[in-house]
């Protein structure tokens, strides 16, 4: 093996730069060339690439966003535009290919590996819908910019009597508003995974009103509901006070925790050893406190489900 490839693709995380950049150093250590794609599975169809050498990557483990940038492919969804990425790839004598990015990614990850292509995957996006391991790569930054922005709001709801419905980030996953729920001790989270009962919701922000507890926040994932839906309802229901906040792209940035900078040099560093190896079609996972691997077929085949743990004990801090 002499060269690699390395590429960000999907919805951008903070802790990408921290992936590729030990991608790289660890790429350089065991004397490997590394190219960079930019705009991912796009700017491979384009051939747009840079080499990458360590100092490339200096100055970019705490910063958002991604050096190489990124994008959703749609063409890459198609046989021809893999076939023709695989045709680059070979042209340009690449022989393993590191993707990071989310579930869409790893899916084209997998055609890849399935078409010859030597490909191992890194699990990177907010949403932390990805089977087989705990955690992505930028959803602890996202959780962690989430809590601050729900701790700020709760300031102002108190000094007004309010209740806050506040929409997070997570298109079929309630990963982010159940966790940040809990960390933030919001009364209520609503979920695409848990039917929802905005009247028994309503009826215990009443209670809670009643106790003299006059503020409230609310918690919606995007995939369940939109804010502004459920503020319409539980408005007319509460009879106090309500406001909105819809968090935004902001929790796709921000300067990345330590966990992630962690997470992703481990995963970079794992996914460099594994094409060392020989090995492919596997995604760099953390189960436990193990950093390991697993097969990318039943990564993107399989859907991530919450823990019950997690479920009933925001029930309970709720109460
Ligand atoms: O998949 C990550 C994610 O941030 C989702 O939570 C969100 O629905 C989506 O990407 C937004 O994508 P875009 O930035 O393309 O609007």
């Amino acid at each position: 093996m002499k060269r690699i490839g390395v590429l960000t693709s999907g919805g951008d995380c903070s802790g990408m730069n921290a992936a590729i950049r030990s991608v790289v150093r660890n790429a350089l250590q065991a004397n490997l060339e590394v190219i960079g794609f930019q705009q991912g599975f796009s700017g491979l169809l384009d051939e747009k690439y840079i080499l990458m050498d360590t100092r490339s990557v200096s100055g970019i483990l705490q910063r958002a966003g991604t050096i190489l940038q990124t994008a959703r492919c749609q063409e890459f969804m198609f046989d021809r535009g893999q076939k023709e990425a695989i045709r680059i790839l070979e042209k340009l004598q690449i022989d393993g290919l590191i993707v990071i990015g989310g579930n869409g990614s790893l899916t084209g990850a997998l055609a890849l590996h399935q078409k010859g292509i030597r490909v191992i995957g890194i699990p990177a996006t907010i949403d932390n819908d990805i089977y087989g391991t705990d955690m992505a790569i930028g959803v602890d930054t996202a959780l962690n910019t989430i809590v601050n922005c729900i701790d700020i709001i709760r300031d102002t709801a108190s000094s007004h009597d309010r209740a806050f419905i506040i929409e997070v980030m997570g298109r079929e996953s309630g990963y982010l508003a159940l966790v940040s729920a809990i960390a933030s001790g919001a009364e209520a989270a609503i979920i695409p995974e848990v039917p929802y009962d905005l009247e028994k919701i309503a009826e215990n922000l009443y209670r809670r009103y009643k106790e003299g507890r006059t503020n409230s926040l609310v918690i919606v994932a995007e995939g369940a509901a939109s804010a502004y839906t459920i503020e319409r309802k539980l408005k007319n229901l509460i009879g106090y006070e309500t406001r909105i906040s819809v968090l935004g792209h902001i929790q796709r940035g921000g300067t990345t925790t330590v966990f992630d900078r962690l997470l992703a040099s481990k995963f970079g560093q794992n996914a460099v050893d594994l094409l060392l190896e020989g090995k492919s079609g596997l995604i760099t996972v953390l189960r436990g406190n193990e950093y390991t691997y697993f097969p990318m077929d039943e990564a993107v085949s399989k859907k991530k489900t919450l823990s019950p743990q997690l479920l009933e004990l925001a029930k309970r801090l709720a109460s």
